[in-house]
């Protein structure tokens, strides 16, 4: 993935336990890598090692901090450093939703060997979106949560999610119901 992800889970790290907990989290996981470029192209392993070694290091579930990491990317890296392009997704929770099957391709003109997710929303009614979400990764559902429920602050809306499903044939299949409780 990207540099600027590895930066990213830097930034919400070094910010919720210190940069001290950063450096051991770095290099208990191996990683010999000063700074991360966010415009580089790393290995998809880097990202994942740090997830894990995170998770010992910090005594927090991997589950939970790829869950404050989806919460952090939306509304700390995503809003800060592509402003712009977080406003044109939408002006509401669900017309954000719907717009995100596209919203990657704009991404891909800035970083073009992203490898990115892949989204259908299907709208049950203005309260109701079963989403589905396709990935060359494997286990990243609770990112996914926690970037829903970062769009949702960001809106300042209240949803519930569900998690239905979550199949592996050559891509990841996750299927989420989403409830909006206020528009
Ligand atoms: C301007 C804002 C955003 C930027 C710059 C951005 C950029 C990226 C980058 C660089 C990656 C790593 C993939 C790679 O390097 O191959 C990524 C992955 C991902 N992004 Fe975004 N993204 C943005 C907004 C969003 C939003 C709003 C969502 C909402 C759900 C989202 C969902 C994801 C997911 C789920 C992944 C993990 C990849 C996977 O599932 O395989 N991103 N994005």
């Amino acid at each position: 993935m990207y540099g600027l992800v590895n930066q990213a889970l830097q930034g919400l790290i070094s910010e919720q336990y210190g940069d001290e907990k950063w450096n051991i989290v770095k290099k208990k996981a191996g990683i010999e890598i000063d700074y991360f470029v966010s415009n580089e192209p790393y290995e998809d392993s880097i990202t994942f090692d740090l997830v894990a070694t995170a998770s010992e290091v910090l005594n927090v579930p991997s589950s939970q901090i790829l869950h404050s990491f989806g919460g952090y990317w939306i509304l700390r890296t995503a809003r800060e450093k592509y402003g712009d392009l977080m406003k044109a997704g939408g002006s509401n929770f669900l017309e954000f939703m719907m717009n995100l099957p596209n919203f990657h391709s704009r991404i891909m003109l800035i970083y073009p060997k992203l490898s990115p997710p892949e989204f259908m929303m299907d709208k049950k009614s203005e309260s109701e979106l079963i989403v589905h979400y396709y990935s060359s990764r494997d286990g990243l559902s609770d990112f996914v949560i926690g970037l829903f429920e970062g769009i949702a602050e960001m809106f300042e809306t209240q949803i519930i999610i569900k998690l239905l499903s979550t199949e592996k044939t050559d891509n990841w299949h996750d299927t989420f119901s989403i409830n909006i409780l206020n528009h």
